[in-house]
């Protein structure tokens, strides 16, 4: 028996806390250590020096979080109170409802992160280290998304289920201004216990300040008051409202578990969604920043967050794995040409009309199977063999 046969991603695990995995170490795309190219393993200067459960800088850290960490009076709205969520995430860029999954969609998604995490972890580390750290990632911190080979998880039928749920679908028309949005992935990530650091704040998509009749349009039906329909219509004011009240992805972020002081807990930087500046690099993040994180949503919640946010991971000091496993979407006017087809046909044939209109650009031909579907590997190598082999449903 291993610690993976027991492996959960909510409630005390024997996984993570791996002490041979330096602080901030990461791997290239062949799992070599410690890269010119970091990618998007940004290091955090401020990392306690050992990744031990009892080391002296941890139980110092968790600590100061437990009487620091959070923001005070977060927002926590009800499903079915529109008005308030939207007022909430037009203002912040982020809002938290709480029951967005019923009990037995909370323990699917569980399931399915669970499966897909012991996949992750099932590759032996290097020199004695428990696992293979994803390339150009900080340590004990993993992607659903990019650690499978087709960049997706819209093959598994746990995430395709996860589209239009009956809590969903309401606060994303809302959101977006009508029901043309659609899905163009879905993935998510998580941090194992022992993960010390904290990910450096970003961006996943920057402000293009393209302002199509159809942007306009959705604008309004937001309710953004315009004077004119085209942009050069409207005064500077106008145009900035435009561009803060559509963003161009959507992400909802599921909770699998409370999210407490020491389980690392999102951060999001309120208001900077409409921000048309870079985040600060760690070395100059305000200590105000680490610790706008969202204690105290929990389990079965959602975040529906505006893609342009400033946000970030922060340290899992506990023995709990904190998974967020997510769906994104993109607003009716966004680019759609680029978005790859990683649902397999007859997983699209299987939903409801409206999860079939949203999927409309990721469903794949019949009789394709999305390149590399069913595979995860950390390293970019592992993904990129299996994107060429893979070409049918794997066993
Ligand atoms: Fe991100």
């Amino acid at each position: 028996m291993t610690e993976l046969d027991d492996l959960r991603v909510c409630g005390e695990t024997s996984v993570g806390w791996c002490e041979l995995t330096q602080p901030n170490e990461t791997t290239d795309d062949f799992g070599n250590l410690n890269p010119t190219n970091r990618g998007f393993g940004v290091k955090d200067p401020y990392a306690p020096s050992a990744r031990r459960y009892d080391h002296p800088e941890i139980q110092e850290l968790r600590e100061y979080l437990k009487n620091h960490n959070g923001f005070t009076g977060l927002d926590i709205c009800d499903p079915t109170d529109l008005d308030r969520i939207a007022h909430v995430f037009f203002r912040d860029g982020f809002v938290v409802v709480r029951d967005i999954l019923s009990k037995k969609r909370l323990e699917e998604f569980r399931e399915g992160s669970t499966r897909i995490l012991r996949e992750i972890l099932s590759y032996p580390g290097t020199k004695g280290r428990k696992y293979i750290t994803e390339t150009g990632r900080l340590p004990h911190r993993y992607s659903y998304g990019t650690s499978s080979a087709s960049r997706q998880l819209l093959h598994d039928a746990v995430w395709a289920n996860m589209v239009d749920l009956p809590t969903t679908t309401p606060i994303l028309t809302r959101l977006f201004g009508n029901a043309d949005y659609s899905v163009i992935g879905a993935g998510g990530d998580l941090c194992l216990p022992g993960a010390i650091e904290y990910q450096h704040l970003h961006q996943d998509i920057q402000e293009s300040f393209q302002l199509s009749p159809e942007r306009i349009k959705q604008a309004k039906q937001v309710g953004v008051k315009l004077k004119g329909d085209c942009s050069n219509q409207l005064s500077l004011v106008e145009q900035r409202l435009v561009t803060d009240f559509t963003p161009p992805l959507i992400t909802i972020n599921f909770l699998m578990s409370d999210l407490t002081y020491e389980n690392g807990p999102i951060r999001q930087i309120a208001g900077t969604h409409a921000a048309t500046h870079a985040p600060p690099p760690p070395s100059q993040e305000p200590a105000w920043m680490r610790l706008s994180t969202l204690v105290g949503a929990d389990a079965g919640a959602a975040m529906f967050r505006d893609n342009r946010g400033w946000h970030g991971a922060t340290p899992n000091l506990s023995k709990e794995v904190r998974s967020l496993p997510d769906v994104e979407y993109g607003a009716p006017w966004w680019s759609s040409s680029h978005i790859a087809k990683t649902m397999p046909f007859e997983m699209w044939n299987n939903l409801s009309e409206h999860g079939k209109h949203i999927c409309r650009f990721v469903k794949a031909d019949p009789g394709t199977w999305p390149p590399g579907a069913g595979v995860m590997h950390p390293l970019a190598e592992g993904r990129r063999k299996a994107k060429e082999k893979v070409k049918s449903k794997p066993d």
